[in-house]
């Protein structure tokens, strides 16, 4: 087991944290949660879990093997830095950088880059054969501020931006606005805990959001949708990203034309930009909760998403499901959403 701390997305205060402990879940990483600072956890875990949270998580940042945590005091991080055997970390000939990462506005009295400096001198004189190389080092120390303390350590992961910036919905071939925006899509389909090789299945398919970020981590998709053009919609969109799907078919959610799946992940239509065809937003989250049932095995999961008046914890624990987590995304003035995860009992 090692010590490791990750610095989270600041797009949410909840599903950063929820998506990394739903993704060691998943991949049967057993692991203990030392502490949750803003943005930030630390977790006791097996080195090898951050291949998966690289591969799959949405909402996290950067990943680490902490060495240092400490009160962010300029006198006690150099004093913890000495302490530390860096034998292991720089071998001899090594390039090395070292990177301060501040949360908000924590610890203003402490200057990142002259911490950088400073560190980086306590390792050269720890590592006397171990260089600074600020284009291209062998090994990152990064350091991140956040809560008054110092998370310190080498930096094991980066999850870049760049392609979820690269599938948003407006990016894709086939537009609307109804389409759910890749960094959400991807952290629901994790919250719904499907294994790779396990079948996601989006009854509101529309332009294929989630379906497309549950192909990308190696899960096999079905989706349905009851307009033919949000079907061919998302094959167009499925085509672009080099996607195979188990079929996308026009069909009604609440009958869906399927036996069984591992999971479903599923945006209903509001009533605004996407139509309800004359029922309401409950009455089809009530009807797509006891479908989605009859397809499910017990412990399985729904993460699915509406208005937060529509208080759908209710609904689902009401049908007989258990309600794993709830979280609240503010879109606009008139919308917030709930994602909410339920499992089959
Ligand atoms: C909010 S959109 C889904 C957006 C999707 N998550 C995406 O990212 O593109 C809801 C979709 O549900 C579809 N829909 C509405 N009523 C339906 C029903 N009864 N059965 C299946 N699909 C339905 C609409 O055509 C619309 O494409």
């Amino acid at each position: 087991m090692a010590r490791l701390f990750f610095l989270l997305s600041g797009e949410h205060e909840t599903l950063p944290a929820s998506e990394l402990k739903a993704i060691l879940q998943t991949e049967g990483y057993v692991f203990t949660t030392l502490e949750k600072l803003d943005q930030a956890l630390r977790i006791e875990a097996d080195l090898r879990c951050i291949e998966a949270i690289r591969s799959r998580a949405a909402l996290t940042r950067l990943c680490g093997l902490e060495m240092v945590y400490c009160k962010a005091d300029t006198n006690k991080i150099l004093k913890s830095m000495r302490s530390i055997n860096l034998k292991r970390v720089l071998k001899e000939g090594e390039g090395f950088a070292v990177r301060i990462k501040r949360v908000k506005n924590y610890s203003p009295e402490i200057q990142g880059m002259a911490l950088e400096r400073r560190l980086g001198k306590v390792i050269l004189d720890k590592a006397e054969k171990a260089k600074v190389d600020l284009e291209k080092p062998d090994k990152v120390f990064l350091g991140v501020l956040t809560e008054e303390k110092l998370i310190l350590g080498q930096k094991l992961g980066e999850i870049s931006p760049k392609s979820f910036v690269e599938r948003r919905p407006r990016k894709k071939p086939f537009f609307h606005p109804s389409a759910m925006p890749p960094k959400l899509a991807r952290c629901m389909v994790n919250l719904a805990r499907p294994k790779v090789g396990e079948l996601v299945f989006d009854p509101f398919c529309g332009t294929g959001s989630m379906l497309i970020e549950a192909a990308l981590i190696d899960c096999h998709v079905l989706g349905l949708d009851i307009q033919k053009r949000m079907v061919k919609g998302s094959l167009e969109n499925f085509a672009y990203f080099n996607i195979n799907s188990e079929g996308i078919i026009v069909a009604d959610a609440r009958d869906p034309p399927i036996a069984r799946t591992d999971c479903v992940v599923t945006d209903p239509p509001y009533g605004r930009s996407a139509t309800t065809f004359r029922r309401t937003t409950a009455q089809l989250v009530k009807e797509v909760l006891m479908a989605a049932s009859a397809l499910l095995k017990k412990g399985q999961r729904v993460c699915i998403a509406a208005p937060k008046t529509l208080e759908i914890q209710h609904t689902g624990t009401t049908l007989g499901y258990k309600h794993l987590e709830s979280h609240f995304v503010y879109v606009h003035r008139s919308l917030t959403r709930e994602i909410a995860v339920f499992e089959k009992v």
